[in-house]
């Protein structure tokens, strides 16, 4: 101690340099508090939140319906401060509309979407062109390789064939979650791998286990989104739960790097699948010029890996959602079954063609989309340049979430919201389905859905088929609950035990 206070004693600080230091600290305040207000005042109307994580601590499991309670108290375009960045809301149809056809937000987070587990972005994470490049490059493969085409939509058939044997179980209770996943994983796996995988493959298994993981213990807008470098510890120090998640992650990325090796060394010229058509652009560039950084073999794993993700978790809850009403309300299965008796009959498979003549099975697929809202917010969107939403200023790189949820739920836009009924799809007569501009399940704009062709040709054909075969029933006296869980998507909490029975006309 005493060697201390004599250190200090010989360390004699001069009055002019402690101003100057006051000064300096003074002017950073000042400047800081004047910068502060400035960006309140130029940002939309919203709660205050706490110092460095703002409205974070405040948030629960289902973001959503939290988005679209502040929306009431704070108008339809707020922002909240939320870890690091201020996030803007948008939560009536009239600024969604304006706000999806704005080129400047069309960009993703600086970060990625899930920091220190994968670092290596896809490019539903990219900004600008290289977003731009990979996006039209991949939808260009997959159209190649069959996406939209009949070939594609001959696959599916190939493979809902298959999925209905495995439904039989004599009236018996059917796992439906595990079954429809698999197979919606398959026809992904055409399109990306040029092959399926038998119901019982283990490594099937394994990758819609992880898909599982990965999707109910992560969200796109939940806290881990908002703190990137908190998000990059916990998964590098393998905190809390998320070790698993990571093993998770590890898995379905090892798996797609096997199929890009065995594409690698078969080195085929055809393109029949995602791979072949990447690796081709990779060698055709390689030509062009020295190097490429854009376009490279952790980039195709992320690329894969995405499309896996997104084009099952959501269609197979989409699917949960819609065997919950159809034995919640056996009247619209009859409904769609008796369209199927006057346009398809019981004897032929039917064609994606055939929805044009179906206008009460279409309008249930659209009231099951509005209502179970699987995406129910998009992926985090940014301001790449100040721009405006409305008369609200956003500037540069705000992130943006446009809360499909409330559009969803906008009980100006869809009398008695809460209830699932099809009919608001349809003309007073029945006779033909209205699909307003409001109904988005796959967004909008330049940065909607690329899978959207791919999802509607297997809800209506994997339906269509389901109720052709079978009559879809639960045990007297079920309670069947539409309570949601939220993770990557929306999806019903729990099934109930279904039961499949074979009706007599498909005999
Ligand atoms: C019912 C099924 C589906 C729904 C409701 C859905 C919904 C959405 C929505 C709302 C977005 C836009 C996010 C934004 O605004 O930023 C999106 C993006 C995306 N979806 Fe889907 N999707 C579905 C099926 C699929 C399928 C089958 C695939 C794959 C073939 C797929 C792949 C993707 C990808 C890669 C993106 C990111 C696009 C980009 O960032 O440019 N989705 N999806």
């Amino acid at each position: 101690m005493q060697k201390v206070m004599s250190l200090l004693d010989n360390f004699q600080v001069s009055a002019p340099l402690v101003n100057a230091l006051i000064g300096i600290a003074l002017f950073w305040l000042v400047k800081y508090l004047f910068n502060t207000i400035k960006r309140i005042r130029s940002l939309p109307p919203g709660p205050w939140g706490l110092p460095i994580v703002g409205y974070l601590p405040f948030l629960g499991d289902h973001v959503y319906l939290q988005f679209d309670q502040l929306s009431k108290k704070y108008g339809p375009v707020y922002c909240l401060k939320l870890g690091d960045f201020d996030v803007v809301f948008v939560c009536d149809w009239p600024h969604m509309k304006e706000a999806v056809s704005n080129d400047a937000l069309l960009a993703r987070p600086h970060a990625a979407f899930f920091p220190g587990a994968v670092d290596d972005r896809s490019f539903g994470e990219m900004s600008g062109n290289p977003w731009r490049e990979h996006r039209r490059l991949s939808l260009h493969i997959l159209r190649d390789v069959g996406l939209g085409t009949s070939t594609l939509e001959t696959l599916v058939k190939e493979e809902i064939d298959q999925f209905l044997t495995t439904l039989v179980n004599d009236g018996e209770s059917v796992d439906f979650k595990k079954k429809i996943s698999h197979s919606i994983v398959n026809n992904i796996s055409i399109l990306l791998f040029g092959h399926k995988y038998d119901h019982d493959d283990p490594a099937a298994i394994a990758i819609s286990a992880a898909n599982e993981e990965i999707g109910s213990s992560l969200n796109f807008a939940g806290v881990m989104a908002f703190l990137p470098w908190l998000t990059t510890i916990v998964f590098k120090f393998k905190l809390f739960n998320l070790a698993k998640v990571l093993k998770c992650f590890q898995i379905v990325d090892s798996h797609i790097q096997d199929e890009i090796d065995k594409h690698q060394e078969k080195n085929s010229q055809e393109v029949v699948d995602y791979i072949d058509g990447y690796l081709a652009e990779m060698k055709r560039r390689e030509k062009q010029t020295k190097v490429d950084d854009n376009f490279s073999i952790d980039i195709l794993r992320r690329n894969a890996a995405s499309f896996y993700g997104a084009g099952t978790e959501t269609v197979a809850s989409t699917m949960e959602w819609v065997m919950i009403y159809l034995v919640k309300y056996p009247e619209y299965q009859d409904k769609i079954r008796s369209e199927i008796a006057d346009v398809i009959g019981f004897e032929r498979r039917p064609d994606f063609v055939d929805r044009n003549r179906m206008p009460f099975t279409m309008a249930f697929i659209h009231e099951a989309h509005r209502i179970g809202s699987v995406v129910a917010n998009n992926l985090l969107r940014r301001a790449s340049s100040d721009t405006k939403i409305g008369n609200h200023n956003i500037p540069k790189d705000s992130l943006v979430i446009f809360n499909f949820w409330s559009i969803n739920r906008d009980p100006k836009l869809w009398p008695n919201p809460n209830k699932f009924d099809p009919t608001r799809f349809l003309t007073e007569d029945g006779t033909k389905v209205v699909k307003p501009p409001y109904l988005i399940p796959f967004g909008a704009g330049k940065r909607n859905c690329p899978g959207e062709s791919l999802a509607n040709v297997e809800l209506f054909l994997y339906i269509v088929c389901i109720i052709q075969k079978y009559r879809v029933k639960v045990k007297p006296g079920t309670e069947i609950s539409t309570e949601a869980s939220f993770g990557l998507s929306r999806r019903p909490s729990e099934l109930p035990t279904l039961i499949f029975e074979k009706i007599s006309n498909s005999d």
